[in-house]
């Protein structure tokens, strides 16, 4: 089970005249990471690559969180750390403010931190176990140039960063060590480290699904006012379309290295236009939809399946071995992004909606 409560206390998506503007973008993303060939496959020519994302845009914008959504496998990691510029990009283009980056390690790299800012899934690995709370953001802190000229300048930025993550008293959790911490506490930390920073953009990798149900929808709230209070761009990475729902504005869903549908997450998780989407909903167990028993009903009656190979994908849409409405031309050609014509901004790269051929 996943976040109901979640779902159940959504608020509806507020459509703005003038969207905010762009901290973040990225055009064309690709990461194809070579394989070494074995044994027969030596004597073939042509490299070998793991294709983990291809042709991927997306736009991150100041006060607003963006969920990638897909199954395990499907690249969402790879865009956050391509983002980040933790790998290097096979091809496409970043952009900060407009202005294309690269950065490869160094002083760049650290300035491009101090504004784009990563959170992992697992807060027990990102946080050295021999060091305390107090360790961790000063070091944040320090690197980034925020821990002021005086130790009580420090110890007061250390105490606005845990309480801006809701540690409170701060004076409670300052000398604690790691294991000393619950998961969610754990996470506020990691989070409070990302904030030392003072950055524009987070990068949130599944930050919630190694921690119990129950505390999820703390953080997923604390990030919620992290938006709406420093007015960060938050890309929200999930394979639980449900929470992406509730908490995100605008929702991107990733299939075995390419995006496949966008929208406002209201519109993509209510009306879903690609067949791809429709079988993760499907999948997911939402109180809001009226079918008594969703969950002992088989989740996927058409299009089961795996995951296909990225080293070999399949040919034209990468979906449609497992689509219950593929037809001839999904094997051949590759969808591009069509608006689906219920709401604005709604687009899936799927030929069912080729106005060419449905007009
Ligand atoms: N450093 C790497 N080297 C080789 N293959 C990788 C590497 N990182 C990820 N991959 C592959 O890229 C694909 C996408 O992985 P990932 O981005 O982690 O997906 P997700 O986060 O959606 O689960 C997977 O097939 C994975 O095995
Ligand atoms: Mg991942």
């Amino acid at each position: 089970m996943t976040e109901d409560n979640a779902v159940a206390t959504r608020e509806p998506v507020t459509g703005d005249c003038t969207p905010p503007a762009v901290v973040l973008s990225a055009e064309g993303l690709t990461k194809h990471f070579p394989v070494r060939k074995r044994g027969r496959e030596m004597l073939t020519r042509g490299r070998r690559a793991v294709r983990a994302v291809d042709d991927v845009d997306l736009t991150l914008r100041r006060g607003r969180v963006t969920a990638l959504v897909g199954e395990s496998g499907s690249g969402k990691s790879t865009v956050a750390r391509l983002l980040a510029q933790l790998h290097p990009r096979t091809g496409g283009e970043i952009r900060l403010h407009g202005e294309p980056v690269t950065v490869k390690g160094g002083k760049a790299f650290r300035a491009y931190c101090r504004r784009v800012q990563m959170i992992f899934q697992d807060p027990f690995a990102s946080l050295n176990p021999v060091h305390t709370v107090r360790y961790h953001l000063t070091r944040a802190l320090k690197i980034h140039g925020r821990a002021g000229s005086t130790a009580q300048d420090q110890e007061q930025a250390l105490h606005e960063l845990l309480t801006r993550v809701q540690l409170t008293p701060p004076e409670g959790f300052v000398d604690k060590f790691p294991h000393e911490l619950s998961g969610g506490q754990r996470q506020r930390v990691a989070i409070a480290r990302a904030l030392g920073a003072d950055p524009e953009a987070l990068l949130a990798d599944e930050p919630v699904s190694m921690l119990d149900v129950s505390i999820r929808l703390g953080v997923l709230n604390l990030l919620r006012d992290l938006k709406e209070r420093l007015h960060l761009a938050i890309l929200y990475i999930t394979h639980d379309i449900a929470s992406a729902r509730y908490f995100a504005d605008e929702t991107l869903v990733m299939y075995a290295g390419r995006m496949v549908e966008g929208g406002d997450s209201e519109t993509v998780t209510q009306q879903p236009a690609h067949p791809y989407t429709r079988l993760l909903i499907e999948s997911a167990p939402d109180p809001d939809r009226l079918a008594p028993d969703a969950e002992s009903a088989a989740p996927a009656e058409k299009g089961s399946g795996e995951p296909p190979s990225l080293i070999a994908p399949p040919s034209g849409c990468r979906f449609h071995p497992r689509c219950p409405v593929a037809m001839a031309r999904c094997r051949i050609e590759l969808p591009p992004r069509f608006e689906v014509a219920d709401r604005p901004g709604h687009w899936a790269a799927c030929w069912l909606y080729d106005a060419a051929v449905t007009s």
